[in-house]
């Protein structure tokens, strides 16, 4: 049966697209994790939802030698999803060149291997944060990109204008998914977003702070110019972007790509704010949140959303999940983890 390589297929939503992908098509699958932010016990519970064992190959994409031995291993292959790659903001801005240095290096032996085991279906996972401070909203993918603000959001776009010469030159068609907000977790409430480091994301905290693993959370501004002052953004459930992923690899498969590089948005087009998701989440859970307000965190934009319609147009994608319900999925997983400690 045909194969898809999934890179950082032990992360969040990795992890949640290897679930999507066993439930709903009857590719094989096997990850490439090296572990450095994720665990392989997340492949029990991948087993516990699915039925099915997915291997991963501890493997760091950085070294050229040890990827191409995954792909030799592994010649059915017929797609690939990349994922693998760090991603905290925050951490890129105290660490730059090892974000460069592993966010690019990984790409490049990633495509250099898809080359020469010809595989010919890429789906690279990139990020809204490419748009930078943008002033007109909602982003469409025709928005021009503003100056972006850390070096996590440089690789993104990097890898994008790499991406582009590269589909120009070789044999591989390329569709890139810039993610909005993932939240949430797996409607069974045994997956979700299970970083090895503390999360610094929003949803991970306020489940945090509502489960008492955190005493008290903190709202960072609420002097923005947007509805409430606090910042807004365009959360997405995992799920929702999961299934992208299927319709992206479906649309490459069949060869109905009008170009060998592609890009679409993937969020709701609905702007929420910190207040109203925290608001949003009390509301279905019924549990107060503890939270203080205090200053803007340095490299927030204000507030970003999207216009996702070219992904409803081409791919067929249309999300599904509603802020309350990501909550909800969000809570239980939280909940699920918790017991489990
Ligand atoms: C959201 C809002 C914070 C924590 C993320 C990823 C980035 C990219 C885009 C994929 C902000 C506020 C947060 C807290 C808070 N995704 N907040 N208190 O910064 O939009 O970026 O999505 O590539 O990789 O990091 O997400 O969840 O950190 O912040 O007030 O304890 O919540 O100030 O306004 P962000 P976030």
């Amino acid at each position: 049966m045909a194969k898809i390589i999934v890179t950082g297929g032990c992360g969040y939503i990795g992890s949640q697209t290897i679930i999507e992908l066993l439930k709903k098509t009857d590719f094989d699958v096997v990850s490439i994790d090296n572990g450095i932010n994720s665990s392989e016990n997340v492949l029990e519970r991948i087993k516990m939802i699915t039925g099915k064992e997915v291997k991963n190959y501890c493997v760091d994409l950085c070294d050229y030698e040890a990827t191409q031995k995954v792909f030799k291993a592994n010649p059915d292959t017929i797609g690939i999803i990349h994922f693998a790659a760090l991603k905290s903001v925050g951490d890129s801005v105290n660490n730059p060149v090892l974000y460069y240095h592993n966010n690019m290096e990984s790409l490049l032996n990633v495509v250099k291997c898809c080359q020469e085991f010809n595989v010919k279906n890429f789906i690279f996972s990139s990020s809204c944060s490419v748009y930078g401070n943008v002033q007109s909203l909602p982003v469409t993918e025709e928005t021009a990109l503003s100056e972006v603000v850390s070096p996590y959001a440089h690789t993104k776009l990097m890898a994008e204008q790499m991406i582009k010469f590269i589909a120009d030159q070789y044999d591989i068609n390329f569709i890139l998914l810039r993610y909005f907000n993932p939240v949430g977790g797996d409607l069974s409430g045994m997956n979700g977003e299970d970083p090895v480091n503390p999360p610094s994301n929003l949803v991970p905290v306020i489940t945090q702070t509502a489960s008492g693993v955190r005493e008290k959370m903190l709202v960072f501004g609420d002097d923005y110019d947007t509805r409430d002052g606090s910042c807004v953004r365009d959360y997405i459930h995992v799920i929702d972007i999961a299934d992208a992923h299927l319709k992206g690899l479906d649309r490459l498969i069949k060869g109905t790509n009008t170009s060998s590089y592609e890009i679409y948005n993937l969020g709701t087009g609905n702007g929420v704010s910190v207040l109203e998701a925290i608001k949003a989440f009390e509301e279905e859970t019924q549990v107060q949140l503890n939270y203080e307000i205090v200053p803007r965190r340095p490299g927030d934009v204000a507030a970003i959303y999207s216009n996702s319609e070219k992904a409803k147009k081409e791919l067929g994608w249309i999300p599904q999940y509603n802020i309350r319900e990501m909550m909800s999925s969000a809570w239980k997983w939280q909940l699920y983890i918790n017991s489990k400690n």
